[in-house]
């Protein structure tokens, strides 16, 4: 392992079928109103909110409804959720949903006590709380982001068509998350495979980079094996409890700092799909597939070895009487079959991107050097061209 690093989780987690009963245990811990943060409604369909309600006025709970959390939570919605928690001595976010609900709640806790405008502060100045935090807590419904165990939390603002995400200190975690993977029953196959392509490229991003062959790439690995063999059980039977279940662990595991000790973590195809994501509201995990390939295909030759590790080891490539390049390649091209397989996005424009917005996505794309290439502009522009 190289770097030096510290490791802290503090989010409790309730794992399974039964989990839900555990939120019986927490609410205790916490004062006040509940916040009750979900989305545009499919907690009411699946019938996760009617469960959470019942044990919220089982346990004599005051709550406030917080709906209407959009896929990639807005600035506007951030202040609308703000104003809520104030006006209500709100003492617990209790987030239902996905990665959008959870960032939204953990942007809410370090915005309540805070005078400044939630935006500015945390997403333009990247400036950290110095004030009271809100507990959260996350009772998840779809698998991808990681952020029921994390610190990220991504917020889009429309007007000035940036999607940016801050990543807090561990204070700002949520307290407890529960996780059934029952409850990801629900989700459409589109939701379903662009969260699994998130999670596989959060440990990618993790993956290609660094110097060594360290005990983290070992983690990477055996989690990118699991999501692969995961998704096409899900795939085939998206009812299969074990494969669902194993999807929404390697979830978690996949972005909960525990891969990235000891990495620089590369993040580029996330600033890139980020940008993608700022100016066609498309869904984070396809503007990560459609983005990747091109990205993946043009650092290959900057950490040859690494790549060639990557075919053989994740993707069963034969190296024997071939050269690194092509190992490296082949892996490559079984990451794109697998893409393929599940119904990924292959491109920008099916997301609605055009020709005529790749100048404003190149400025929108923040420039990271963790990973093996520091990238030009112009760079930027020729891997956005490639992903039209
Ligand atoms: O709004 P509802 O009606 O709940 O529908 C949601 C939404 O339309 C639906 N859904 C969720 N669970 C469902 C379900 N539909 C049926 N059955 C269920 N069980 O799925 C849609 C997408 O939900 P969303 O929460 O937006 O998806 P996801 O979990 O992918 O979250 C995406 C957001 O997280 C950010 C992304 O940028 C994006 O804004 N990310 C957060 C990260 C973090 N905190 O570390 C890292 C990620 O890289 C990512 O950037
Ligand atoms: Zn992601």
């Amino acid at each position: 392992m190289l770097g030096n690093f510290s490791y802290y989780n503090g989010t409790k987690l309730y794992f399974g079928e039964d989990s839900l009963a555990f939120l019986n245990d927490e609410l205790p811990k916490y004062q006040g109103t509940v916040q009750l943060i979900y989305g545009g409604g499919s907690v009411k369909r699946n019938g996760v909110y009617d469960a959470v309600v019942g044990i919220l006025k089982a346990n004599g709970r005051t709550f406030v409804e917080d709906g209407g959390v959009m896929p990639n939570p807005t600035a506007d919605k951030l202040r609308e959720g703000v104003k809520i928690a104030r006006e209500n001595g709100v003492g617990l976010l209790l987030a239902m949903g996905g990665g959008s609900c959870c960032d939204y709640a953990k942007a809410v806790s370090v915005s309540v006590h805070c005078d400044d405008d939630p935006w500015d502060k945390y997403f333009e100045r990247f400036e950290e709380p110095e004030c009271e935090i809100v507990p959260v807590g996350c009772v998840l419904t779809m698998a991808g982001t990681g952020s029921e165990m994390n610190a990220g939390s991504v917020i889009t603002n429309h007007e000035k068509k940036r999607k940016v995400g801050h990543v807090f200190g561990p204070e700002v975690m949520p307290k407890f998350s529960i996780l059934n993977p029952k409850f990801t029953m629900s989700l459409p196959k589109r939701q379903m495979v662009a969260g699994i392509y998130d999670i596989f490229n959060h440990i990618c991003e993790q993956y290609f980079s660094g110097e060594d062959d360290s005990t983290s790439d070992y983690l990477a690995e055996g989690l990118m094996k699991s999501v692969i063999h995961s998704s096409l059980a899900a795939l085939e039977n998206p009812e299969d409890y074990q494969a669902r279940s194993n999807i929404m662990w390697c979830a978690t595991w996949a972005l909960n700092t525990l891969i990235a000790c000891g990495k620089t973590t590369d993040w580029m195809v996330h600033m890139l799909g980020q940008a993608v994501g700022g100016y066609t509201d498309a869904t984070h995990g396809m503007t990560l597939a459609a983005v990747s390939l091109p990205y993946y295909r043009y650092i290959m030759p900057y950490r040859l070895h690494r790549f060639r590790r990557f075919a053989v080891e994740v993707w069963n490539v034969d190296p024997s009487g071939k050269s690194d390049e092509e190992v490296a390649a082949e892996g490559l091209l079984a990451m794109e079959k697998w893409m393929k397989r599940l119904g990924l996005a292959m491109n920008i424009s099916e997301l609605g991107a055009s020709a005529g917005m790749i100048d404003g996505i190149a400025d929108a794309t923040f420039i990271l050097d963790g990973g093996y290439k520091v990238l030009t502009r112009e760079e930027i522009v020729r891997i956005l061209v490639a992903s039209l």
